[in-house]
């Protein structure tokens, strides 16, 4: 088994693998990513070939700084802003990628933009400094599947095949990093563990979502990403007994087949922290699971969205 306790030694062997053109899954605050060397071709094809994820979605640069990151792409003042006041943590900063950045084509899907985030978890600081190379990484969950937040869901997921699993416990925040394109004025692609309040009290301005397109600005944003198995029936007031009960706040209909609250004291980053993770209990419990409302401010934003597309039909996945 490749999964093994986050330590200085395995560390240092997972960075060696990285290296080699290895992949190898480790934890950040937000969900477990999947990493690989960014300039490295082959590397980063074994990624979509692990996940079985369709190869036109981009994937996001980790990196140690941001001089780093200014190596890879241009910054523009807006960008400069938002890395100052959130890096190193869960942001992801979507720029023009420099002719010279030396990165895989096929980590922005033919893009000529990067997604580049700095992460805050000391054990994604040290592998990405020990390895001395950009690491692409997307969550490390089968396409489709609900975001990893402890080192066993990705053994569930994806068995022996990276090199390594690191295990740096559950992770803190639980729901993805968000995701901005700053080339211009700032568009919000993906909600996340950022709210937008917070994004927009930096910036100084409103946060504007991208217009729907043909070809989505944000290509995994797809309607129907983190399914479990079951059906999510949303906006639930009342629970029937053959159906599984995402719960959040107090009032808790009876009744449920199972029951996981999200957060009984109605806390939207305890809730956060807790979401993937309960999906994944409560698929295996019932066919449906019904989903109590949830405010949508702060990271409900991002909760709702990530709960939206869980309930979505499942006709492309
Ligand atoms: O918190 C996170 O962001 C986690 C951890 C591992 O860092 N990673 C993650 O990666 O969620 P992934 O691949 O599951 O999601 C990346 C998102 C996708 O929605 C993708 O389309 C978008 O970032 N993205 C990446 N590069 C992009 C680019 N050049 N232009 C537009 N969107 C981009
Ligand atoms: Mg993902």
């Amino acid at each position: 088994m490749p999964l093994v306790p986050a330590t200085t030694e395995t560390i240092a062997r997972a960075a060696d693998a990285l290296r080699r053109g290895e992949v190898v899954a480790f934890p950040t605050e937000t969900v477990y990513g999947l990493g690989a060397d960014a300039r490295n071709g082959l590397a980063v094809a074994r990624i979509f070939e692990i996940k079985g994820r369709p190869r036109f979605n981009p994937l996001i640069v980790h990196v140690a700084d941001r001089a780093e990151a200014e190596r890879l792409a241009v910054f523009t003042e807006q960008a400069a802003r938002l890395a100052a006041a959130f890096w190193p943590g869960p942001l992801t900063l979507v720029l023009a990628k420099r002719a010279d950045c030396g990165l895989s084509e096929l980590v922005s899907a033919g893009l000529d933009s990067v997604g580049i985030r700095v992460p805050a978890h000391p054990v994604a600081r040290a592998l990405i400094a020990a390895a001395g190379v950009p690491v692409a990484a997307p969550s490390a969950n089968r396409s489709g599947h609900v975001s990893p937040t402890t080192a066993q869901h990705v053994a569930a997921d994806l068995g022996s095949a990276p090199a390594y699993i690191l295990d740096g416990g559950a992770t803190a925040v639980g729901l993805e990093s968000t995701v901005i394109d700053a080339r211009a004025d700032p568009l919000l692609l993906r909600p996340g563990a950022i709210s937008r309040a917070d994004l927009e009290g930096v910036l100084g301005t409103s946060l504007a979502r991208p217009r729907a397109s043909a070809v989505p600005a944000s290509p995994g944003q797809l309607a129907s990403h983190y399914a479990p198995r079951a059906a999510l029936r949303l906006d639930a007031t009342t629970v029937a007994a053959d159906e599984a009960l995402l719960a959040f706040g107090a009032n808790v209909p009876r009744g449920a087949a199972a029951v996981i609250n999200l957060s009984p004291s109605g806390d939207l980053r305890e809730a956060a922290a807790n979401l993937f993770g309960a999906l994944r209990a409560l698929d295996a419990k019932a066919s449906t699971i019904a989903v109590m409302p949830i405010p949508d401010d702060g990271l409900g934003e991002a909760i709702n969205d990530r709960l939206r597309r869980a309930a979505a039909p499942r006709g492309n996945r």
